[in-house]
């Protein structure tokens, strides 16, 4: 199986049905943290909403329409990296995170996702990646704003959670901008 490192101690591989024991884990783990601001955390409430889940995922990825990679840290599963939604015809696809508390701080999504944006782009011909999070997840925008994502604007109280209607921001990053902040870098490398 591959595994691709992200640097000290941390892998990402693919996440699939079998891990359903370590995801359910994971997410106990780190329910009221992973829970504050997206649905997650009540959808893997326990073993078999954590298999019904990844076996929605390996759907997704059977239908080349999404899916969901496992972050690895010195062995146990921390967290995960997804493409919620995947359409190839027009070329958008939408990502999302999420991490147990423990594992938070060390820069393990932005990482991960520069592989899957670079795997987007470049292998998978995407134009376009979107990013939607809550108003108040400010961890979350901040991924977005280390990718070089553009905040687009803002869905108000669209999102009713855990009793709250919370507003959406839209961040996305276009394969041109990739490409550019890319050539920047190969740039300064010199
Ligand atoms: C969103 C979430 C994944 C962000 O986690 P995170 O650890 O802040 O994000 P990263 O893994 O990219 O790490 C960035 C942090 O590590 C630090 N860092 C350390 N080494 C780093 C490196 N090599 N590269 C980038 N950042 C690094 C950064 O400074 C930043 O810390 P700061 O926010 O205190 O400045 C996390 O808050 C979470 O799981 N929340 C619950 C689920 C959720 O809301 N998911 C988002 C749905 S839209």
């Amino acid at each position: 199986m591959y595994a691709i490192s992200l640097g000290d101690g941390a892998e990402l591989r693919p996440l699939e049905v079998w891990h359903a024991a370590e995801l359910l884990a994971n997410i106990d783990r780190g329910r009221e943290f992973i829970g504050r601001h997206i649905g997650l955390a009540d959808v893997v409430s326990d073993l078999e909403g954590a298999r019904g889940w990844l076996k929605s995922y390996a759907d997704k990825r059977g239908a080349d329409a999404g899916s969901v990679h496992g972050i690895w840290l010195d062995g146990k599963l921390v967290g995960g990296l997804l493409f919620r939604v995947w359409d190839t015809p027009s070329g958008v696809c939408e990502a999302g995170c999420w991490l147990e508390p423990d594992a938070a701080g060390r820069g393990l999504v932005t990482r991960g996702m520069r592989v899957l944006l670079d795997w987007a782009f470049e292998q998978r011909g995407m134009h376009r990646v979107e990013w939607y999070a809550s108003s108040a997840n400010e961890p979350s925008i901040n991924v977005a704003r280390r990718l070089g994502m553009t905040r687009e604007g803002v869905l108000r109280e669209n999102h009713p959670h855990r009793g709250v209607r919370a507003s959406t921001e839209i961040w996305a990053l276009l394969r041109p901008e990739w490409r550019a902040a890319h050539a920047r870098t190969a740039h300064s490398d010199h």
